[in-house]
């Protein structure tokens, strides 16, 4: 396997897998990479001018390495055959039936991605864990390629979990706080390492083995979590007690131990990644039998909740205790700004507060649509209550709309909730849209991105989460 004549398969062309790939092939011309998955409309997007995701950045990386060294394509088991490495970057949600219900993380699909390694590998093969696994994870990944019917298939097997966030993917990849490599194999280890280090530093490339790796990546992404659980937990106090968030932030991330990154105060952490992870977490720990450690990161998911719907109880008894009949404009429906994910964004949990309060939602986020935000309420209502009765259906078909704007969201509307911090509702012209609404006209600020100062002498009565 020299290094010039590498290939690369990256099994799941999704949020990770398509930019983690694209990166790699960028910086490294010489070496072919094929990302691979079963979903054949993803394959068409990634191979069309409208990739199937945003990110800031992505289209110019893929336009430079697509069709050099760079391919998408359904041919799995072609890929597979003619690789030296695999990287499994497949979904690993939350599982929603049988034991773990709810908490665990559903392997079911990185399982078949095992399966179908052993069953189209002849030689040796590198396989990657790139998707964010429970601990010990590798070990049934290694006993099913190990049961592989070809003798000449043998497999090494490394943990290289992606440390991305969405909306800044190509800059994290570009330049990695780390890039993780956990195994058992010098040898192999040494090999990924080399393709990173085309353009990572030695010293950021962090070497571990298995079981630190698999376990790091949930160990990331809860701590990351617990600090905005934390915060938030301190805005409820803010608000009871005339504090504001934003400045306790400030004094307390200036102290160098704790640093002033994600303290930033919201109406609840969204994305596929914190509350999957966190609840995994604690199905670990109540596997091995730790209930007290179990409880310690179970709180971290329930204060988000709380946050959520504190939010919406805010909204509500803001406007009188009845938001019924009254048209609310929702500024940003993703996770968060500069990506169309909206995997358990904050904003379905509280449009599905709202639409229960009988309130008439018009939407405007600048890159989802009608239909995605019709699904993510329909999953949620779902997935609460087990199937979508006919009264939740027609809530959402008839009190759901999107518009083409902030402002025209914002026309003839008795609130504006913020949801995401996109930078452009910033720029709005809040005269003019304070005259377009019914009066008093409120604005619930799930984000703190708003001039508080500027928009009160305008007129609006502003919530902000955090200040009294
Ligand atoms: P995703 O749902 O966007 O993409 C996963 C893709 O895998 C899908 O397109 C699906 O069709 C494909 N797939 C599933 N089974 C397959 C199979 N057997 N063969 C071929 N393709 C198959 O998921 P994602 O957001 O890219 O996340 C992937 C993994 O990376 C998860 O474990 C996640 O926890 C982890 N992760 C995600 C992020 C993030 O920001 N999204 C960051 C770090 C880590
Ligand atoms: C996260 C991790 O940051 C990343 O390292 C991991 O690989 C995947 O999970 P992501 O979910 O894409 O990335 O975005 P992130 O920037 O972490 O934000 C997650 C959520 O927390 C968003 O809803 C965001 O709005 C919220 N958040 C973040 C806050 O509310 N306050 C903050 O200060 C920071």
């Amino acid at each position: 396997m020299s290094e010039t004549s590498l290939k690369i398969c990256c099994i799941g062309a999704g949020y990770v897998g398509g930019p983690t790939m694209a990166m790699i092939a960028k910086q490294c011309p010489d070496i072919e990479v094929n990302v691979v998955d079963i979903n054949e409309s993803r394959i068409a997007a990634w191979n069309s001018d409208t990739l199937p995701i945003y990110e800031p950045g992505l289209d110019e990386v893929v336009k430079e390495a697509r069709g050099r060294n760079l391919f998408f394509t359904t041919e799995v088991s072609a890929a597979i055959k003619s690789s030296d490495m695999i990287f499994i970057s497949v979904n690993t949600p939350t599982k929603t039936f049988g034991i773990g219900s709810g908490r665990a993380a559903n392997l079911e699909f990185v399982e078949k991605c095992a399966r179908e390694i052993a069953l189209h590998s002849d030689g040796h093969k590198i396989v990657i864990e790139k998707s964010t696994l429970p601990v010990r994870t590798a070990e049934a990944v290694k006993r099913i390629l190990n049961s592989a019917s070809n003798e000449n298939a043998s497999f090494d097997v490394l943990s290289n979990p992606e440390f991305l966030a969405e909306g800044t993917a190509v800059e994290d990849l570009l330049d990695p706080d780390r890039v993780l490599i956990g195994g058992e194999s010098q040898e192999a280890i040494e090999r990924l390492a080399d393709v990173y280090g085309r353009w990572v530093t030695p010293a950021s490339i962090i070497k571990t083995n298995l079981w630190s790796s698999e376990l790091s990546k949930l160990a990331a992404n809860a701590f990351l979590a617990q600090r905005v659980s934390s915060i938030n937990a301190i805005s409820a106090l803010c608000e009871a007690t005339g504090a504001d968030v934003d400045e306790v932030a400030n004094a307390i991330g200036t102290d160098s131990r704790i640093g002033p990154k994600f303290l930033k105060s919201s109406v609840g952490f969204g994305g596929s990644c914190f509350q999957k992870d966190i609840l995994n977490l604690v199905y670990l720990c109540e596997h091995f039998g730790l209930p007290e450690v179990a409880a310690y990161w179970e709180q971290v998911v329930l204060m988000n909740d709380y946050q959520k719907r504190r939010f919406s109880t805010a909204v509500v008894k803001t406007m009188f205790n009845t938001v019924s009949d009254k048209k609310i404009a929702i500024w940003g429906f993703a996770f968060k700004k500069d990506t169309n994910d909206t995997r358990e964004s904050a904003a379905i949990y509280v449009c599905r507060d709202l639409l229960e309060e009988r309130a008439r939602l018009t939407i405007y986020d600048p890159k989802v649509g009608l239909e995605q935000i019709k699904q993510e309420l329909i999953y949620l209502m779902t997935s609460e209550y087990g199937t979508l009765s006919e009264k939740h259906r027609q809530l959402i078909d008839d009190n759901v709309e999107v518009a083409n704007s902030a402002e025209a969201a914002a026309s003839g509307a008795h609130a504006i909730a913020v949801l995401t911090e996109w930078d452009e509702f910033k720029d709005v012209d809040f005269d003019a849209v304070y005259r377009s609404m019914k009066k008093p006209a409120f604005l619930f600020d799930g984000r703190n991105l708003m001039d508080r100062c500027k928009l009160n002498k305008i007129g609006f009565e502003v919530y902000a989460m955090g200040k009294s």
